[in-house]
């Protein structure tokens, strides 16, 4: 049974393949593509072995479901101190978790390789099982760490998983293969961490949401990888059922049709070219910005944090508070940014032409300068 009027907006889709209920883990054909993507997009996958991708509804939903079947009240997560505000929502307020911060960068603009080691040792000596959540491109920064940095954040891992810490490494890939510049890592470490130590549970979380450019579509995934002392198939499996039960209780299962849609999508030929064109014009956004926003005129008013990837960038402000400028920004000029603490100001540069940046950047400068005068 169906209705002409809904048809009639999908009929290149037939009801099987869009009306009914997909599985509570995705449709098989879509699981096996992302893995095959998974593994063409992660070199370091190469001769390793991880789970199928249990399909949800979007990334939020992917965090939230591995927050159900991986955190109960009281654990920690370690995040650093800038993060997506949503992870307060979905592990402090629906799961009572503890999130442990560290200072992301270093004085000189790395990532901070001794502030992340001091919280997971700390854990470690306090937890037997302790749950690190990795996210580059990250929200808010648009940092994406380089292949050293990665290898460092493994081997810290790795040494407190070898003297009896259970590891639990998530990775919140959503923003993954925006890299612009050359020093970012290429993949995902979510593929270095899979297969580091026994101890060690890699999980990743990505989805087509950033990836595919179908932000309102709600496809994302879950998968797990690691090497462990038994069979990896049995594991897997059981791993897989285990989230997709959780699924099953709580959305039941995700969108036939927008899984069907992003699988045609993902198998036709024009794929790779598309993805091209949409990163190519992030590219640009993204180093006209950084063009922009280091101009010498606007030192006394910001420093820039380190950017190099996703869909972001924040501004350190020097002499005004963020929140205040923000609100003045909105009122005035009809522009619209987040602030992030008295002093952060984040800058989604993902939704703006090229050709608007410099005025952008002239106008927050304006504000601030509209800010000193009056206070
Ligand atoms: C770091 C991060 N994770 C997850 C998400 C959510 O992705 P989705 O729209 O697929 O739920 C976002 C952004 O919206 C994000 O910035």
């Amino acid at each position: 049974m169906r209705f002409d009027s809904v048809m009639a907006a999908i009929n290149a889709i037939p009801p099987r393949q869009s009306l009914t209920y997909a599985p509570s883990f995705g449709i098989p054909a879509l699981r096996k593509q992302w893995q095959k993507e998974l593994f063409s997009k992660n070199a370091s996958l190469a001769d390793k072995r991880v789970s199928l991708p249990v399909v949800t509804c979007g990334i939020t939903h992917g965090i939230a479901t591995f927050a159900d079947v991986w955190i109960n009240a009281g654990d920690v997560i370690i995040l650093p101190e800038m993060m997506w505000g949503n992870y307060g929502m979905i592990f402090s307020v629906r799961r009572d978790a503890h999130i442990h911060h560290y200072k992301l960068f270093t004085e000189d603009g790395h990532f901070n390789l001794p502030a992340f080691e001091q919280v997971v040792r700390q854990e470690a000596a306090d937890h037997r099982k302790l749950t690190v959540l990795l996210n580059f491109p990250h929200n808010p920064t648009g940092y994406t760490i380089s292949d050293a940095e990665a290898d460092a954040i493994v081997k810290i891992l790795k040494d407190v998983a070898s003297s009896g810490t259970y590891v639990v490494a998530v990775t919140d890939d959503a923003y993954f293969g925006l890299f612009y510049e050359p020093e970012c890592i290429q993949e995902s470490i979510f593929a270095r961490l899979c297969g580091a130590h026994p101890a060690i549970l890699a999980i990743k979380l990505d989805g087509a949401t950033k990836e595919n450019y179908v932000w309102g579509l709600r496809v994302g995934f879950i998968t797990y990888g690691g090497t462990f002392s038994v069979d990896p198939t049995d594991l897997f499996d059981a791993l897989e059922r285990k989230t997709a039960g959780c699924i099953r209780g709580t959305i039941s299962n995700a969108s036939h049709l927008s899984q069907t849609i992003l699988l045609n999508s993902m198998l036709d030929e024009k794929n790779s070219a598309e993805r091209q064109e949409k990163f190519d014009i992030l590219m640009d956004r993204a180093k006209r910005v950084k063009a922009v926003c280091t101009d010498p005129k606007y030192a006394p008013a910001w420093d820039v944090y380190p950017f190099n990837s996703g869909y972001f960038m924040c501004i350190r402000l020097k002499t005004v508070d963020a929140e205040t400028l923000r609100v003045h920004l909105l009122d005035r000029y009809g522009v619209g940014l987040i602030a992030l603490g008295p002093d952060n100001l984040r800058i989604a540069f993902s939704c703006m032409e090229a050709a608007d940046v410099e005025k952008l950047f002239d106008i927050i400068y304006q504000g601030i300068k509209e800010l000193e005068n009056s206070q």
